[in-house]
């Protein structure tokens, strides 16, 4: 069991995605809980005040240490690994996914307006972590990308393990055209190769068509891929090589 745990002045913002299909039945198997914990409450201000004007002057307010020192202490935070939810981290991606998804407990503080105190970070050996470069009014939606990312990643959460096997040749390629049902649509069909039932061509097709979409639009994710070891079948590596072996085109 897998336990998440994040501080933030805005709890109610949680409720649709921890609730949501995925994340709520992965609470409702044992598989993470998700411990959301208003730092509100555990303000010694008689207003429950969390956050103050800053040092030095300048727009915005930023976080005040005591609330979050206490609830992180009073939560026995101390040790642990803690996230800090914010444009100057590092960004995130499915290596830091991963390493994450191998815990057993994190946590996550959010900030809100210019951020949180530099104490609480240093104090308390936070790790600075951003979803891409652009700026969001707060860290929860940032916090709520991560959970959500991490969580797919825990045995068990996305059900089928055929669709983690089917992942470790394609992890690193971005996906392959899907379609559906009718197989003509407005005079658009559906690629023949996909509704002749031969399994091995229409596995081929779709590795193909991964290998090709990744080179065309993420240059930088097919290097990635070339220089690992994939484990690919006799097939699938001639596949590899009549691909590289072209020009590129779509
Ligand atoms: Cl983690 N926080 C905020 N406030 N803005 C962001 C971000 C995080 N990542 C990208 N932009």
């Amino acid at each position: 069991m897998m336990n998440i745990r994040i501080l933030t002045q805005f709890p109610e913002m949680f409720g649709a995605v921890l609730g949501g299909s995925i994340l709520g039945r992965a609470q409702e198997n044992g598989l993470i809980a998700f411990d959301v914990i208003n730092i509100r409450d555990y303000s010694a201000d008689k207003h429950h005040k969390t956050d103050d004007t800053p040092f030095g002057g300048g727009a915005g307010m930023v976080m005040m240490p005591q609330p979050a020192f206490d609830a992180l202490r009073s939560l026995g935070a101390e040790g642990k690994r803690i996230l800090y939810m914010s444009p100057r981290g590092r960004i995130l991606d499915r290596e830091l996914a991963e390493d994450l998804a191998k815990e057993r407990e994190f946590y996550i503080l959010c900030g809100h307006y210019e951020g949180v105190d530099e104490r609480i970070l240093t104090a308390w050996g936070m790790e600075e972590v951003s979803i891409g470069d652009y700026v969001l009014t707060g860290g929860e939606l940032a916090a709520m990308v991560l959970v959500d990312c991490v969580s797919r990643l825990v045995d068990g959460v996305l059900g089928s393990p055929e669709s983690l096997d089917e992942e470790s040749i394609y992890s690193g390629l971005l996906e392959y055209p899907q379609y559906t049902k009718p197989r003509e649509f407005e005079g658009l069909s559906v690629p023949e190769v996909l509704t002749n039932g031969n399994h091995r061509l229409i596995h081929l097709w779709q590795y193909e068509q991964s290998l090709r979409l990744t080179r065309k639009r993420r240059p930088d994710l097919w290097a990635k891929y070339l220089e690992n070891n994939n484990i690919l079948t006799k097939d699938e590596k001639k596949i590899l090589n009549m691909v590289l072996s072209e020009d590129e085109r779509p």
